[in-house]
């Protein structure tokens, strides 16, 4: 890749832009409002704004290997609060993918140094769904159901925190479980039902009354 065309292309972009609205990046700059919080995986195949069709300001952004929510990892929480509580997002959508290479890397034995803890989240989701996943007969069958239980107990992460709680119990906030086909370009809705799945588990993570 030539990183000077990057330069070529920002520009053009830029050009692209101002041809349709003269002051577009003025208005951009006064603020941003954006109604999703996406959550995906870093993936370079899996380009949320592009494969969304959502243009600058319409969707916050954040994005790590294989779309995790983790208990501690400050930079995903920091998302979730800023999004929820200073930008007031409506939705949340955690998107995974098909194919995810830190999916698969979890079903494996292997040492992955530094990404260990972080893949130990995606083994856990294994083991919380071990008799369902146990008995997929293929492997690529049961390693893209793994995707999409991950992207479940990833949306169930996001609804522990407080900050979600609050917005939920309000009714300003919905939150989603999405998965992008690589094969086929297709985004999917998993069309988790959250109510059953949060009263399964409020009793034990109910933060707010
Ligand atoms: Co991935």
């Amino acid at each position: 890749m030539n990183l000077k065309g990057i330069f070529e292309n920002n520009q053009k972009w830029v050009q692209d832009k101002l041809d349709v609205q003269e002051d577009y990046f003025e208005e951009l700059s006064k603020g941003q409002a954006p109604e999703i919080l996406y959550i995906g995986c870093s993936d370079s195949r899996v380009t949320a704004e592009d494969m969304m069709g959502v243009q600058p300001g319409q969707a916050f952004i954040h994005r790590n290997i294989a779309n995790m929510v983790s208990n501690l990892d400050l930079s995903s929480a920091s998302v979730i609060h800023y999004a929820v509580s200073f930008l007031k997002v409506k939705h949340i959508v955690v998107c995974g993918h098909y194919y995810c290479g830190g999916v698969k890397a979890a079903m494996q034995s292997e040492d992955l140094g530094i990404l260990n803890p972080w893949l130990r989240s995606i083994r856990d989701v294994y083991r919380l769904h071990r008799k369902e996943l146990n008995a997929i007969k293929g492997e690529n069958d049961r390693y893209n159901r793994l995707v999409e239980l991950n992207v479940q107990e990833q949306c169930v992460n996001v609804v522990k925190s407080p900050d979600v709680q609050l917005a939920y119990r309000k009714g300003q906030l919905t939150v989603h479980g999405w998965v992008f086909d690589i094969h086929s370009g297709k985004l999917i809705d998993l069309n988790l039902d959250m109510e059953d799945i949060l009263q399964d588990i409020m009793e034990i993570y109910r933060l707010a009354d």
